[in-house]
């Protein structure tokens, strides 16, 4: 049931939560801005941007949601096709489709194989970890890459299936929660055929501390060191820049 409770999510999380259907398309329309993360998300789509190979290349958004990542990526003066099973949520994508953007938007099963050209970037954002086979799904990424193309992602990593958002989104909306992290995703994607795959630290994880505070800068430097193996060691979120 997990693929058709990915289709029909907006609907179910409108029953469930006993929200209408349209505050909720309200609130997916106006996503990152609406969400109380908001900074989060466009801290993300920060450092997106920055692993985009220049513009104007061609790339393909990956379970795009409502749409959000590809339309700042189509503002910036990129090409942009995006991708997702649910026909709801592409049908609020679709109305962010203006005039002078090159963007489109498609419903599609990524784990099935597709044909909408070469790409010279694929995107996953947040939506790798609601795959049944990440196998099959960085096998069709390979395909829809040029040979030089890049895959960058953000995933949550190891944990993220027994947090308590993931658990209770699990539980009372069907969706898959899976733990994406970077030790697992890289060896899929060498598997694949990707030559080069290198982890950053995703920013949104860093605390800030008062520097003007001598003792602020010290406990900003351990945060530091704390981060960088957490995210080495435990695998926590990174952002994921593979080379074909
Ligand atoms: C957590 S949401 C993230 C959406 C979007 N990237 C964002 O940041 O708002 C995960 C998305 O993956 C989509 N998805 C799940 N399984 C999929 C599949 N097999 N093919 C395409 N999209 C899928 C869902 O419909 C959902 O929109």
């Amino acid at each position: 049931m997990a693929k058709q409770d990915e289709i029909s999510y907006v609907e179910t999380v409108s029953r469930v939560d006993n929200v209408s259907v349209s505050d909720f398309t309200s609130y997916l329309s106006r996503k990152p801005y609406s969400d109380i993360s908001a900074g989060d998300y466009l801290m993300d789509i920060s450092q997106l941007l920055k692993f985009l190979p220049p513009r104007p290349a061609r790339v393909l958004d990956l379970g795009v949601g409502s749409g959000w990542t590809s339309e700042i990526f189509a503002h910036v003066g990129y090409a942009v096709v995006g991708l997702d099973i649910s026909p709801d949520m592409i049908e609020i994508a679709k109305s962010k489709v203006t005039e002078g953007l090159n963007l489109r938007f498609y419903v599609h099963d990524y784990e099935k194989p597709f044909s909408f050209g070469l790409f010279d970037a694929v995107v996953m954002y947040d939506s790798l970890h609601h795959c049944e086979n990440e196998n099959q799904v960085i096998e069709n990424i390979c395909a829809a890459l040029t040979p030089q193309g890049l895959f960058l992602a953000i995933e949550p990593g190891r944990g993220h299936s027994r947090s308590k958002a993931a658990a209770d989104a699990a539980r009372k909306y069907g969706t898959t929660e899976r733990d994406m992290p970077f030790h697992y995703v890289k060896r899929v994607l060498v598997k694949k055929g990707f030559r080069e795959v290198k982890q950053y630290m995703c920013l949104k994880q860093l605390s800030l501390f008062d520097l003007s505070k001598p003792t602020d800068g010290l406990r900003q430097l351990r945060h530091l060191v704390w981060l960088v193996l957490k995210t080495v060691r435990l695998g926590a979120t990174s952002v994921i820049v593979a080379q074909k």
